[in-house]
C-alpha cells in the first residue's frame, strides 16, 4: 500500500512539472520566444548561416530546439541549458554590444514557454514586440540610442509609450483629435530617426528638450 501511495505521488509532481496551457497560450508562447530568438539570436545562429556559432544553426527552428535534451527539458527550465544560458546573460555574448541580453520580462517568455513544454507550432501572425538598444553610457543624444522596431498598425500612444519605456528616455505626447496608427519596420537604427519617420506618418510635429521628446499634432 505504501508503495503504492508512494507511486501517486511522484507522478502527480511529474505531471505538475509541465504545466498545461490552452491552445491560445501555447501559440502566443511560441510566437512570442520565436520573435525574440529572431531579435537576439538568429543573426549567429540562423539556418542562413554557413558557419553558425558554436555549430548551432536552427535558433528559429522551436520544435528542433524543443527536441534536443541538452537544450531544453520540456516543463523543466531550471533543468535546460537553454534557460540557463539566456538567464545567465550568457547568451547573447556580452562582447556583442549589438544584441543586448534578454530583458527580465524576455527571459521570463522563455522560462514559461520551456515550463508550457516548449510548444512549436506558431500564430498565424507573430506578435509584435519593441525592441531597444539602450544607449551606450556615455550616450550624448537620442542619437546614440538604437532601436529596432516591428510593429503594424498600432496606436501611437501604445508605440510611443513602449519606445519610451524601452529606450529609456521620456516621450510627451498630446493626442490628436483622431489617434493615428503607425506601422515601422526599423531594424538598429538610430531613435531619432525612427521618430522622425514616425511623426511623419502620423502627421505629428517632434522637438526635443534636452532627453525628452515632445510629440504633438502638427498644425492644420
Ligand atoms: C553574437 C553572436 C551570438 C548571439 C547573438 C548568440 N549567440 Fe549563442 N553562441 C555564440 C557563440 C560564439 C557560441 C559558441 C561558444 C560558446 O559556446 O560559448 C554560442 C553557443 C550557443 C549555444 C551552445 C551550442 C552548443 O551546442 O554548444 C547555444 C544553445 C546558444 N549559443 C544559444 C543562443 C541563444 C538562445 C541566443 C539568443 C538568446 C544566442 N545564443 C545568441 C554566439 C552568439
Amino acid at each position: 500500500m505504501k508503495r503504492i501511495v508512494l507511486l501517486l505521488v511522484a507522478s502527480i509532481v511529474a505531471t505538475n512539472a509541465q504545466q498545461p496551457v490552452s491552445k491560445e497560450k501555447a501559440l502566443d508562447l511560441a510566437g512570442n520566444v520565436h520573435v525574440i530568438f529572431e531579435h537576439k539570436c538568429n543573426e549567429c545562429h540562423g539556418s542562413q548561416l554557413k558557419k553558425p556559432e558554436g555549430k548551432f544553426g536552427y535558433v528559429l527552428d522551436l520544435k528542433r530546439m524543443a527536441d534536443n535534451e541538452d537544450y531544453v527539458i520540456r516543463g523543466k527550465p531550471q533543468k535546460s541549458e537553454l534557460f540557463r544560458l539566456v538567464n545567465e546573460g550568457e547568451m547573447p555574448p556580452d562582447d556583442h554590444p549589438k544584441t543586448p541580453p534578454l530583458t527580465g520580462e524576455e527571459k521570463d517568455v522563455v522560462r514559461r514557454w520551456i515550463q508550457a513544454g516548449a510548444p512549436h507550432e506558431l500564430p498565424a501572425v507573430l506578435p509584435k514586440r519593441t525592441f531597444a538598444v539602450a544607449a551606450p553610457a556615455k550616450a550624448k543624444s537620442p542619437k546614440d540610442i538604437r532601436v529596432t522596431l516591428d510593429v503594424r498598425d498600432q496606436p501611437a500612444a501604445q508605440l510611443f509609450a513602449d519606445i519610451a519605456k524601452e529606450a529609456k528616455i521620456e516621450i510627451a505626447y498630446t493626442a490628436p483629435k483622431n489617434e493615428p496608427r503607425l506601422s515601422i519596420t526599423f531594424k538598429n537604427g538610430p531613435l531619432n530617426e525612427a521618430l522622425d519617420y514616425l511623426v511623419l506618418c502620423g502627421n505629428l510635429t517632434l522637438r526635443w528638450e534636452g532627453e525628452k521628446a515632445i510629440i504633438a499634432p502638427a498644425k492644420p
